[in-house]
């Protein structure tokens, strides 16, 4: 109730009166403080300035060459858009909340430096144009970017997969031991789904790299202007085909989000997995100082806190995604102001997923492997049964099915006497099977099932080998 009245209160004392600075003409007065409030955009969409103003020096200069306006104003518009980024890029530029966004800004800074050539540059075009090729150019920048870490994360996964090849892993499924498998083939599997999330950046770029300029508000324009030729100078492929579609649509933002997202899930996996290794119950690997925290109460305590960020962010980036998604959906054509929503996810979204991205690069760099741990595991929970069964298919031609029984009796047995399958002796074995011979013991060692794990994709210390020189040359 309290809340409601001191509002009532506010707009009524802030209510101008005044003419609008902005839209002048039919306005009589300055925006309620409330509708400015909702309605400002600047405080996130400065981060627009570099691609606003190289947006608008094509638009320029194709208005110039189309001879719509001067070369004089022409000359005069991108010497002053020149000057307006380097005041931006070196701090003496002041952003205005009255003047909304980030075109409206610019625009007005360009008034005052040039005069009244300024409000010819926005002839033929419109903010519903030209925002949506500032936000393309700032989303194919985002893509260009994210593959650059992602590939830099391939690398080194790459180089610590090389170092463990034939490192021995506990293979799990369902969280229980499974097969033994090595090290590196693990961490090759994380260099695979990186590699088609950046095929996947490379989609998203393509489809994204049309030019909206020059669509003007949604229909078009009167002018002569050459779209091919702005669309050329800001290295589009092409102008988008339709004025309606270039000005309304936000997929390649949503294409953007859903390819960092699936990147996330990739990167939380990982994150999952290093949490897990890192524990005492596991104790595969240790966290360098570098990448681990300590606890304000427990003095023995050395948290993976930042593969759990890794790992929490996901969260964040996956919200981006929904936000925008709920956001488009059911937006009747062209544009909506709803779609000023677009860019916070973009840029939450690049600022996190940069951050754990770098993260996990560094922390896989780091890491210090318990070999003697890992291999451990890896023999323990009968993890070469699967082994023993094969040894009976291949030695004994006995059909798989009844293989696996076989094997499932002779693991009863280890189970029941407290060993492995390597401590069995031989009688255990034949009681169950007799034509079972000495070489059975040569199929139950962790190494030997590693190693007989050859087929194309296998886990083989052999294959790990070739699978990286393989991955080595792809990734470029
Ligand atoms: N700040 C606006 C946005 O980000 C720019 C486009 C405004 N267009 C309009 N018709 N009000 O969407």
């Amino acid at each position: 109730m309290a809340n409601s009245k001191k509002t009532a209160k506010t707009i009524k004392n802030t209510k101008k009166t005044s003419a609008n600075q902005m839209w002048g003409g039919q306005f009589s007065c300055s925006p309620s403080e409330l509708m400015a409030k909702i309605n400002v955009s600047i405080g996130f969409d400065k981060r627009l300035y570099r691609q606003d103003i190289q947006g608008s020096i094509a638009h320029a200069n194709m208005l110039a060459q189309q001879k719509i306006i001067s070369s004089a104003n022409a000359k005069a518009i991108i010497l002053g858009l020149e000057e307006i980024l380097a005041d931006i890029e070196g701090g003496n530029f002041e952003f205005k909340d009255s003047l909304e966004d980030i075109h409206m800004n610019i625009e007005a800074a360009l008034k005052e430096r040039i005069g009244e050539a300024a409000g010819r540059l926005h002839t033929a075009r419109s903010r519903n144009d030209q925002v949506a090729t500032d936000f393309r150019l700032y989303v194919r920048d985002a893509l260009d970017a994210l593959d650059v870490l992602i590939k830099d994360l391939q690398l080194a996964l790459l180089s610590r997969a090389e170092e463990h090849s034939a490192t021995i892993l506990a293979g799990f499924t369902h969280l229980q031991v499974a097969q033994p498998v090595t090290f590196g083939h693990h961490l090759l599997a994380y260099v695979e789904m990186f590699g088609r999330d950046r095929a996947r950046v490379t989609d998203a770029r393509k489809h994204l790299n049309e030019s909206p300029l020059g669509a003007a508000a949604l229909a078009g324009t009167s002018f002569p202007t050459d779209r091919f030729a702005t669309s050329k100078s800001l290295g589009f492929d092409r102008p988008m085909a339709n004025s309606l579609d270039a000005v309304s649509d936000r997929d390649f933002a949503l294409e953007y989000l859903a390819v960092a997202s699936i990147c996330a899930v990739h990167l939380s996996r990982l994150a999952e997995e290093m949490v897990n290794w890192s524990s005492a119950q596991f104790a595969f690997i240790r966290f360098s100082d570098a990448y681990s925290t300590g606890s304000s109460i427990m003095p023995q305590k050395r948290n993976p806190d930042a593969a759990e960020l890794v790992r929490g962010k996901s969260g964040r980036i996956f919200g981006n995604l929904i936000s925008l998604l709920t956001t488009m959906k059911a937006l009747p054509l062209a544009y909506n102001k709803d779609m000023q929503e677009d860019k916070e996810p973009v840029f939450d979204t690049a600022e996190n997923l940069g951050i754990c991205l770098q993260a996990m690069a560094g922390m896989v760099r780091d890491l210090n492997v318990d070999k003697e741990r890992m291999k451990k595991a890896a023999g323990a929970a009968y993890a070469t049964a699967t082994d023993l069964a094969d040894y009976l298919v291949r030695e004994l031609k006995i059909p798989f099915r009844d293989a696996h029984h076989i094997t499932a009796r002779i693991v009863k047995i280890a189970s029941d006497k407290g060993k492995d399958l390597e401590e069995l002796d031989l009688k255990d074995m034949q009681s169950i099977e007799p034509k079972i011979k000495q070489n059975i013991f040569n199929v139950l060692s962790v190494e030997n099932s590693v190693k007989s794990r050859v087929s194309y994709g296998g886990t083989a210390p052999d294959n790990v080998k070739k699978a990286i020189t393989e991955a080595k040359k792809r990734i470029k």
